[in-house]
């Protein structure tokens, strides 16, 4: 399998950074390719330019985007993923193990292939609206101020921003607006309680803490998959849905440690 050279490691993305194999694995790169450190002029555009600039290279809209085969859908994320590899490869490897972990939770959850597929494409691009997150908040080691937190937070309208613009069915977008939505109402940006946030967005939002509580990160160790257990059971039911968390522990437990 094939890596590329982990960067620094990122805010809210972790260092552990296999590429899964994903039906058109876009990491047919050298393996060692060297990370593009951002560059001054992307730090003072808050990388938005970017996501601009991938808008406007999109292709044509599609007459009907829930018509859109897997094919075109694989294409296109591999062009976003891409593009969010060259500034930051832990979150593209954050997205993939979340997909992975979605598609692995919804097939034993019974849901059917459409809803399996859209599922995992809105894991696999709930996060690439990080393309727009200015590197300088980003790579901050310290915490956030509100500013800076609100830049973060801009990742979601990014990120529905480039979905939309690539055609993805509504239920992709969907998912990159609700993932950090919470039951009770606490979660951002609409603060949508749960009867307003999506099945597919309640899975994606548990695949992408877990991943997340997982990792290591400069300011924190890995937890073992014991804490996080207990981290999402204490949340069941009120941050999350309550009857999702152990499918998704029971598919971790099973997913054979990286090397
Ligand atoms: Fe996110
Ligand atoms: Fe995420």
């Amino acid at each position: 399998m094939k890596r590329f050279r982990k960067p620094r490691a990122s805010r809210g993305d972790d260092a552990r950074t296999t590429w899964m194999p994903l039906p058109d694995d876009p990491s047919d790169q050298p393996a060692d390719a060297a990370f593009t450190p951002p560059d001054q002029a992307r730090d003072r555009e808050g990388g938005s330019a970017a996501v601009q600039a991938l808008i406007h290279g999109a292709p044509a809209q599609d007459s009907d985007p829930e018509a859109m085969p897997h094919e075109v859908a694989m294409e296109r994320a591999r062009t976003l993923l891409q593009a969010l590899s060259d500034c930051d490869a832990d979150t593209v490897g954050h997205l993939q193990r979340t997909a992975t972990t979605v598609a692995r939770v919804s097939a034993a959850l019974g849901w059917d292939e459409d809803r399996r597929r859209w599922a995992t494409f809105g894991a696999l691009l709930h996060d690439i609206g990080k393309i727009g997150v200015s590197p300088s908040v980003m790579y901050k080691p310290g915490p956030l101020s509100p500013d800076e937190q609100a830049v973060m937070r801009d990742h979601v309208n990014y990120g529905i921003d480039l979905v939309t613009a690539y055609g993805f069915p509504a239920i992709v977008a969907r998912i990159v607006r609700e993932h950090h939505e919470r039951l009770d109402g606490s979660g951002y940006p609409q603060g949508l309680a749960a009867e307003g946030i999506s099945e597919e967005a309640k899975l994606v939002m548990l695949a992408d803490i877990a991943d997340a509580m997982l990792s290591r990160r400069p300011y924190k160790q890995a937890l073992t998959l014991d804490d996080v257990r207990r981290a999402l059971s204490a949340g069941a039911g009120s941050m999350f849905e309550a009857e999702l968390v152990e499918p998704v522990i029971q598919v971790l437990a099973a997913t054979p440690p990286e090397e």
